[in-house]
């Protein structure tokens, strides 16, 4: 085996965002890029004798990539890699594999929900060996490498056939490629009653399973066709694509239209879900209802005890800052601890390694608990399928009781995408040099007790995260929350986050962009957004 070590010169703006570095497939594509990325991702967790897991989502460049992610593993020195047939993994099945295997982490190529082909987005992002994101610490020390980078190792080999099962070699190191499927359904079959919600499908409930043409597809095949007997077609665009068809594959009713239109339709099924590119997020729907990821999350957490994998309750809920309170709600009821942290899985790992949190969730359609540390939207599709099976209601039945028990937040979010960064910095640098002078205001009708810029602690290793997003809260509950994306690849995306509070049992059947007008009309006026972006509306509303 020949390594081959090649001068190379650092590219600007490697430096990896919420979820690993994420940029236009041709970046990715272009001399040196992925090769410097990878390179300093070894150089800082260092590779000698190590073993990682590797996968991606399918996009376009998944293939190439792993080869040369491969290639370089060799060069500096890794025992062994483990592979999904393929190259494919599910994030949260790579975080799974991580684990199981107690690896030295894991190389997951995904640039999650963005759209996938030679014109979109790619990505790639180092996992920790406990499964999870890598924190800021580490991210940062791969993004000061790329700056200083002047060399790469790769040897120089034939490709790996990664369509077949098996041990092979590459060199001194022995690369596994293994089903990518079956360890991750194992493990839900470890924390859901298989049998109870097989019987619920053979009582004829019916469940449309939109994977978006993206990672999903194999898995929702496998656990809800074959083991869980769903009705053959359950599982739509379930053959992960390097384009992902064309689709957009965000679980949420903008770019899962065609899901949303089937289950506010004449014929819709009992139940519906949708997922990402890499898996981790998913939307739900009920017969003619939406379920809010905040919804979503609350409910979770009050009957996650009926699924056997938590049937003795659970420690702790977290939720990231912008997500809305109801979960607190939950906590609250259950007598168990509550946390509140900034946007972005990593945050939720030291709860979960720690033992203070079981079940975590943000807005953005991501929900997942301590069987991994990713989110994971199978996870929540057959937890709530554990739930409908046990309680035998249907959705709208169960998010209504859950309103009249709990009170209803009212939640939105409105994006405004690819606005000029210029503005958008101008606008937030605006907002923040008069925080301390809006409390009292009086504005809709409402009236300011507190704003603030969200700082966090980490309750678990102390460490602070500052800038974390802008707060407005209200005495009536209502709350603005205002932030910069940290994962657009275009210009900036402008996240602003709307919430009012409503104690149950009247008004609580309201439309949320009714519901939440006022509050809606006051985050405008206070960030002036389109005095400063241009833009009257959000291109995306969730
Ligand atoms: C977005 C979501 C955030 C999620 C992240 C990775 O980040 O808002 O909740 O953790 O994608 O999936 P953002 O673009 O807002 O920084
Ligand atoms: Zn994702």
């Amino acid at each position: 085996m020949t390594v081959t070590t090649i001068a190379t010169q650092p590219i600007a703006g490697q430096k990896p965002g919420t979820s690993g570095l994420r940029k236009k497939t041709p970046v990715f594509m272009g001399v040196h890029y992925l090769e410097n990325f990878v390179q300093s991702i070894f150089d800082v967790v260092g590779a000698a004798g190590k073993t990682f897991v590797l996968g991606g989502d399918g996009r376009y460049f998944n293939d190439r990539a792993a080869q040369v992610i491969l290639r370089m593993a060799a060069a500096n020195g890794a025992a062994r890699i483990i592979v999904g047939q393929g190259a494919l993994l599910s994030t949260p099945a790579a975080s799974h594999l991580i684990r199981l295997n107690k690896t030295d982490g894991g190389i997951i190529m995904s640039a999650s929900h963005n759209p996938g082909g030679p014109h979109e987005d790619f990505g790639v992002k180092f996992n920790m060996p406990n499964g999870g994101p890598a924190p800021e610490a580490v991210t940062e020390a791969m993004f000061d490498r790329t700056t200083r980078i002047s060399e790469y190792r790769i040897v120089e080999a034939q490709d790996i056939d990664l369509s077949r099962i098996g041990r092979t070699h590459l060199g001194d190191m022995v690369v596994d490629v293994v089903d990518p499927v079956s360890d991750y359904a194992t493990l839900m079959e470890s924390l859901f009653d298989f049998d109870a919600i097989r019987a619920m499908f053979a009582r004829g409930f019916r469940m449309r399973m939109d994977s978006m043409c993206a990672v999903t597809g194999p898995y929702a095949v496998e656990i809800l066709e074959r083991r869980l007997g769903a009705a053959p077609g359950t599982c739509v665009n379930a053959t992960p694509l390097p384009d992902f068809g064309g689709m957009h594959p965000d679980p949420n009713p903008t770019w899962a239209k065609a899901l949303m239109d089937e289950m506010f339709g004449p014929a819709a099924p009992d139940f519906g879900a949708a997922s990402d590119g890499d898996g981790d997020r998913n939307m739900v729907v009920g017969r003619g209802i939406y379920v809010s990821p905040s919804d979503s999350l609350a409910v979770l957490a009050a009957n996650a005890h009926l699924a056997k994998g938590y049937k003795a309750g659970l420690k702790g809920v977290a939720r990231s800052m912008p997500t809305s309170a109801a979960a607190d709600r939950v906590a609250d009821a259950l007598g168990i601890g509550k946390y509140e942290t900034p946007t972005g899985w990593k945050f939720f790992g030291n709860l979960l390694d720690a033992g203070r949190a079981t079940i975590c969730g943000e807005e953005s359609f991501g929900t997942g608990s301590d069987h991994v540390r990713e989110k994971d939207g199978l996870w929540a599709i057959l937890l709530w399928l554990n739930i409908l099976a046990v309680r035998g209601e249907s959705v709208a039945d169960i998010l209504k009781a859950h309103w009249a028990r709990f009170g209803r937040n009212y939640y939105s979010r409105h994006d405004f995408e690819a606005i000029e960064t210029a503005r958008a910095d101008a606008m937030m640098a605006d907002l923040r040099g008069r925080l301390a002078s809006l409390p009292g205001a009086q504005i809709e009708g409402m009236t300011i007790a507190a704003a603030d810029d969200f700082a966090y602690t980490d309750p678990v290793d102390g460490s602070v995260s500052l800038k974390q997003g802008v707060r407005i809260l209200f005495a009536d509950g209502s709350r603005i929350v205002l932030r910069l994306s940290g994962t657009g690849t275009e210009g900036a995306t402008l996240r602003v986050y709307l919430e009012r509070y409503v104690a149950g049992p009247d008004g609580l059947d309201r439309d949320a962009q009714e519901a939440l007008a006022p509050v809606i009309r006051a985050a405008h006026a206070l960030a002036g957004i389109t005095r400063f972006t241009g833009r009257e509306a959000p291109n995306v509303v969730t």
